[in-house]
């Protein structure tokens, strides 16, 4: 318990060095960090080289590595690779590029810096640190299988609004390709498919708020072989899925999550029967020939707006999570697009999530059994809310509260700092780890080759 202690104090103290490293302007030393490794490396290099040239191989069969037959190939892959015994995640690694800190350092700095790594696009932010310091992580980009691009979009938040504009997205992410494919042979070599990157605003990889614009735009031209880590996900097909992709969940602080559990009585009564806070039109505008939410929205506080058992609110509360975590069923119905942070929030403080969004698909299917911790209601059936979660509240709530409350799905759906077993990172990489048929690492002997020369 001790050891595992220091062990994390450790941990959690060279990645606050390695996160200021990340954030200063001279990126060499961030390598420092590495130092270990890298010394690791020089080593087998040196241990390598003696071996190639002196073919002796049985000398170190049993000091170094221990594997019985050790081959001059491996010797070489271990040079290059001074954890290639490490198997997690079927050996899958990844290299991120430290690009110009235009496309990310710069925007934590502007005013409003903050905000661009807590709000709920901050995946993108939260995605990349994590990456930093993961095991996962080669700083080698000949042995990597994957190779992330660290461009944050969602962060240029608009003086009027407050919102995140995204119309810069699509050239942050182009002049972010051209960079790294006339750096390194990696793009082209591939043709980016085996290059990663985050679109985590409401319609993912199409980078617009408007569906019909964002479908009408789809995937831009230069990412579609590549792999995108989005919140948007439906069932079927839609031109912003349209491109290898794996669904994540929007970013809430894990911090303030733990927060608001230690001030609240989490395990005790729940005074709140249905809640939900936000936007709700009361007469909702025509945008183009949309409505927000369908109007969805507008429908429950029509229906419910003067029911006892339904607690909706329509203006901003600092402390609506503290809300949240006094109800049994907490609202997720669609806003402009399906997913909503409500449904990490209400998981994360215990509320069963009571999703409303037609053909929504959530993430990590595999971690979360959402059939299990979650609600689900037709768009089409909200004048019937009242109904079905009474029953609910009269059969099974007790067995779906149950099973929210099973840490390893909280877990799954938060990012972390640093990436921990089963977080939400953490269910990146193995999703990532599911795609190595992509991967175009050199083969051993195209190691060998290069190492020769
Ligand atoms: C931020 O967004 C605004 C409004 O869309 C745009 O005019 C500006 O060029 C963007 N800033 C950058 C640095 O891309
Ligand atoms: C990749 O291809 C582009 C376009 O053909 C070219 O301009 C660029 O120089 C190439 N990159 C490298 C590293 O060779
Ligand atoms: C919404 O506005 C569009 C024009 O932008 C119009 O064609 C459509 O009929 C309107 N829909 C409703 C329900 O008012
Ligand atoms: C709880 O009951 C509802 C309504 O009968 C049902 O749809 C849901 O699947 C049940 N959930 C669990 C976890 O048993």
């Amino acid at each position: 318990m001790e050891t595992k202690k220091t062990k994390k104090t450790k941990k959690k103290a060279s990645f606050h060095a390695e996160m200021k490293l990340f954030h200063t302007k001279n990126n060499n030393s961030r390598y420092k960090c590495f130092k270990h490794a890298i010394i690791l490396s020089i080593s087998l290099y040196f241990l390598s080289s003696f071996i190639i040239t002196r073919h002796k191989p049985s000398t170190i069969s049993t000091t170094t590595i221990s594997r019985s037959k050790p081959s001059l190939a491996l010797m070489a892959e271990n040079r290059l690779d001074s954890s290639a015994l490490d198997f997690k995640f079927n050996g899958m690694r990844i290299y991120v590029y430290d690009l110009p800190a235009k496309f990310n350092r710069d925007w934590l700095r502007r005013s409003g810096g903050e905000r661009c790594s807590s709000h709920l696009f901050a995946a993108e932010v939260a995605i990349h640190r994590a990456l930093m310091s993961c095991e996962a992580r080669t700083l080698e980009p000949r042995q990597a299988d994957f190779f992330f691009v660290p461009v944050y979009v969602s962060c240029n938040f608009s003086e009027v609004n407050g919102f995140p504009a995204i119309g810069h997205a699509r050239s942050l992410i182009a002049a972010a390709i051209e960079h790294v494919s006339s750096q390194f042979p990696f793009w082209n070599r591939s043709r980016g498919s085996d290059h990663v990157f985050i679109a985590s605003h409401d319609f993912g990889s199409c980078f617009h708020t408007m569906e019909d614009r964002a479908k009408s735009e789809g995937v831009p031209e230069i990412l579609r072989n590549s792999i995108i880590l989005q919140t948007f996900g439906v069932k079927g097909e839609h031109p912003c899925q349209e491109v290898e992709h794996v669904v994540v969940p929007p970013y809430i602080s894990a911090e303030s999550v733990d927060a608001t559990l230690k001030s609240s009585p989490v395990n005790g009564r729940r005074d709140i029967f249905a809640f939900f806070r936000g936007k709700m039109e009361v007469h909702p505008k025509n945008v183009s020939g949309r409505f927000y939410s369908k109007r969805v929205r507008t429908a429950i506080l029509r229906r419910y707006g003067n029911d006892g058992r339904f607690y909706l609110r329509r203006h901003r509360f600092a402390g609506y999570q503290s809300e949240i975590a006094r109800a049994k069923f907490c609202l997720c119905p669609l806003g402009w697009a399906p997913w909503s942070p409500r449904l990490v929030e209400s998981v994360a403080l215990g509320c069963v999530p009571v999703i409303i969004a037609d053909g929504i698909r959530l993430p990590f299917p595999d971690a979360v059994r959402w059939a299990d911790i979650s609600l689900t209601v037709a768009e089409a059936d909200v004048d019937k809310l009242g109904g079905m979660l009474e029953h609910v509240a009269a059969t099974n709530l007790t067995a779906i509260q149950r099973n929210l409350w099973d840490p390893r799905v909280r877990k799954a759906l938060l990012f972390g700092d640093t990436v921990e077993e089963g977080d939400a990172t953490w269910q990146v990489l193995v999703a990532l780890s599911r795609k190595l048929d992509r991967s175009h690492k050199w083969s051993r002997q195209e190691l060998l080759r290069w190492k020769k020369t």
